[in-house]
């Protein structure tokens, strides 16, 4: 199984790694199985899953309910859960707590803090805990309302300087690993280059030692224009499209179900009496 050690092994062996984000189990089973070596149960699913226009409606119970899911389809992976917005924030007993929750009750050995501040403390207090913490700097979605939308960060030296400083705090208050979102490549060099510990990066150029995307917007299942930080690997919005009108166009001409679909009467074959009928085979 991947630990935070073996994280903390990629960087120090110069080996890139990948990051992708899961939000139930076939395609935590999947992800798992094709060797990903960490999982992020993000509040993105906000977005992709529950169709919220931010990630700020998410709530703890909503990231519990994913994280069970995705640990419930996971063997190998390094599963990271997403703190939400406001489940953190008033204090850092609050922030122990939720935290707590993620590890006790849906099966993740890390979780996922956005920004520096007061976010430190609370870094320092989870990790003293033996709660492992991934930090998130940068184009913090839960502040889009305090940066005016979701925009680049870091982009002036000030901004650079107070990411920087945040990054080695948050590594000193003992982080294994920090994500960079939506900043300049050349910041996201910066800060790899002078921490011990891993960076991820999103649409933060090719100089971290990781990358993360959201799985939805990895396999085309978004639609639209991608960010220009997204690579799409597939298309799997047309192929569902396809998938389903070519469905409906069976059952409209009465070619399915098939007679290889159909249940024959009691006792025509023992070994059909034994057949499954369930979901998800
Ligand atoms: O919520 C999320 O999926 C994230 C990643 C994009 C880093 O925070």
């Amino acid at each position: 199984m991947t630990t935070v050690l073996d994280v903390q092994r990629f960087k120090d062996e110069g080996r890139r790694f990948t990051v992708l984000t899961a939000y139930d189990y076939l395609s935590a089973k999947i992800l798992d199985d094709a060797g990903i070596p960490v999982l992020l149960v993000g509040d993105s699913l906000g977005m992709v899953m529950l169709g919220y226009p931010t990630t700020l409606p998410v709530t703890l119970d909503d990231m519990l309910h994913h994280a069970g899911a995705v640990a419930r389809g996971s063997r190998q992976a390094l599963l990271v859960g997403d703190m939400p917005f406001m489940s953190y924030h008033a204090s850092t007993e609050q922030a122990i707590t939720s935290a707590g929750r993620f590890l006790q009750e849906a099966g993740m050995h890390a979780v996922k803090l956005e920004g520096g501040g007061p976010v430190i403390e609370i870094t320092r207090r989870l990790t003293e805990l033996g709660i492992p913490v991934m930090g998130h700097l940068g184009l913090t979605p839960q502040s889009v309302h305090a940066m005016g939308g979701f925009k680049v960060q870091g982009k002036t030296d000030a901004q650079a300087a107070r990411i920087l400083a945040d990054a080695r705090a948050l590594e000193q208050a003992g982080a294994f690993s920090l994500v960079l979102e939506g900043v300049p490549s050349k910041l996201a060099v910066d800060v790899t280059k002078a921490l011990r510990i891993p960076t991820i990066g999103i649409g933060a150029g090719p100089g971290t030692d990781a990358q993360v995307l959201v799985l939805h917007d990895m396999l085309g299942l978004t639609t639209g224009k991608a960010p220009k930080f997204v690579k799409r690997y597939a298309n799997l919005a047309e192929e569902i499209t396809r998938a389903a009108t070519s469905y409906a166009e069976d059952v409209r001409r009465g070619t399915f179900p098939g007679p290889e679909h159909e249940y024959s009467a009691n006792g025509a074959s023992p070994a059909k009496d034994r057949e499954e009928v369930r979901y998800g085979g």
